[in-house]
C-alpha cells in the first residue's frame, strides 16, 4: 500500500494542537487518493497544504495544475477546463488541451472553488464522478485520471443555501475536509513562524537576521491577525527590509499592529485547553470586591461594568 511521505508536510510550520490534528488527517488523506476540500480564512496556508498533499501523494511526480476559479473569464471557463476542438468558436484555430488533459495522472488544485460559475459546476460534477469530459466543439467523451484538491475561504454550505453552489458537487469534493485554523486560534505558533520568516527574509536580502524583542513578540501574540500567516510573513519582511540585523521592539512594529488594541481585542489570551467561564467570572468578582474593600460601585468600575450589571452578576452567582 502507498503511504504518504511526511517530509512533504514539514513546510507547514506549527505545533499547536489545532494545526497538528489537521496535518495528521492530511497525511492519511494524501495517501488515500481521494478528493479533498481545504477550508480556511485568507492566508491560513490552503495553497501550502495543497502542495504538501500533492507532494506526499502517489501522484507527486505527475502534473500539479493550479487554477484560480475567481480569476476565470466566464465565457472561456469551459474551454479552459476541458479544452476545445479546432473551429469550436471564433479564434479556435487549433485543437487545444484544457486543464484536465494537462493534469492527466496528476492533481488539479481548484482554488476559490466557491467562485466557480454554476454552468461549469454541472460539468465538473460529471468529471468528478467518473473522470468524463468533453472538449468544447466535440461530441466525443474523454476520460482523464485527475485528483481534485479544492480550496475555499467561503462557507460552501451557505452558498448552497443561497443557490450559488451545487450540493451534489460539494459532497463529491469534500470526501475529506481539512479546516485550517486561523492564526489567532494558534497563537503559540507565532514565535516559530516569525523566526522562520525573519530568517528567510534575511537570506533573500542577503542581510543579517532581525530578531523580535520580548515586548514586540508579546504584541504580535495579542494581535488579531485578520490576514493570518500571510500577514505575519509580510510584517517580518517589512521589518527585515527596514531594519536589517536589528532587534525589533514593540514601537518598531507597523501602526496597524499597535492600533489593534483599541479596536476591541481584550489582550487576554484564551489557553488552548479552554477555561471555565463561570468560575473565572466568580473569581474576578471576588478579586474586585477585595480590592474595593466591599464597595460594590467601585468593584463594578474595576470590572468595567455598570453598578446594575455588577449587581445582576452577584445575584446570578448567589454571591
Ligand atoms: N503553517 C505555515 N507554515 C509556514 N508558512 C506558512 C504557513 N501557513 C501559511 N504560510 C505562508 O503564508 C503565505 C500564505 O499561505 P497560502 O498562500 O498557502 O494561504 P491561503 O490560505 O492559500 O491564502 P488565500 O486564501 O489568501 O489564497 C504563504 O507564503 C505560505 O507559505
Ligand atoms: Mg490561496
Amino acid at each position: 500500500m502507498f503511504s504518504s511521505n511526511s517530509t512533504a508536510f514539514s513546510s507547514i510550520i506549527g505545533h499547536s494542537p489545532a494545526l497538528e490534528s489537521v496535518i495528521r488527517t492530511a497525511q492519511i488523506a494524501a495517501a488515500a487518493d481521494v478528493h479533498i476540500l481545504i477550508e480556511g480564512e485568507t492566508g491560513t496556508g490552503k495553497e501550502l497544504m495543497a502542495e504538501a498533499l500533492q507532494q506526499s501523494s502517489k501522484r507527486a511526480d505527475k502534473p500539479f495544475v493550479i487554477i484560480n476559479c475567481a480569476a476565470m473569464p466566464a465565457d472561456l471557463v469551459e474551454s479552459l477546463f476541458f479544452g476545445y476542438e479546432k473551429g469550436a468558436f471564433t479564434g479556435a484555430d487549433q485543437r487545444r488541451d484544457g486543464y484536465v488533459q494537462k493534469a492527466q495522472g496528476g492533481t488539479i488544485f481548484l482554488d476559490e472553488i466557491g467562485e466557480l460559475p454554476l454552468s461549469l459546476q454541472a460539468k465538473l460534477l460529471r468529471f468528478v464522478e467518473n473522470g468524463e469530459c468533453q472538449r468544447v466543439g466535440s461530441h466525443e467523451r474523454e476520460i482523464a485520471d485527475v485528483r481534485i484538491i479544492a480550496a475555499t475561504h467561503q462557507n460552501l454550505l451557505r452558498l448552497i443555501d443561497e443557490g450559488k453552489f451545487r450540493e451534489d458537487l460539494f459532497y463529491r469534493l469534500s470526501v475529506v475536509t481539512l479546516r485550517l485554523p486561523d492564526l489567532k486560534q494558534r497563537r503559540r505558533d507565532i514565535p516559530e513562524l516569525a523566526s522562520l520568516f525573519l530568517k528567510n527574509a534575511a537570506e533573500r536580502n542577503n542581510t543579517a537576521m532581525c530578531t523580535f524583542a520580548p515586548d514586540a513578540l508579546n504584541q504580535l501574540k495579542h494581535y488579531a491577525w485578520p490576514g493570518n500567516v500571510r500577514e505575519l510573513k509580510n510584517i517580518c519582511e517589512h521589518v527585515s527590509a527596514l531594519m536589517p540585523g536589528e532587534v525589533i521592539h514593540r514601537d518598531n512594529l507597523p501602526l496597524e499592529i499597535l492600533e489593534d488594541e483599541k479596536s476591541g481585542t481584550s489582550g487576554y489570551i484564551l489557553p488552548e485547553h479552554g477555561i471555565d467561564m463561570e468560575s473565572l467570572e466568580i473569581d474576578l468578582i471576588h478579586q474586585a470586591l477585595n480590592i474595593a474593600k466591599g464597595n460594590k460601585s467601585k468593584a463594578a468600575r474595576l470590572l468595567g461594568l455598570s453598578r446594575d450589571a455588577f449587581l445582576y452578576r452577584l445575584k446570578k452567582h448567589n454571591l
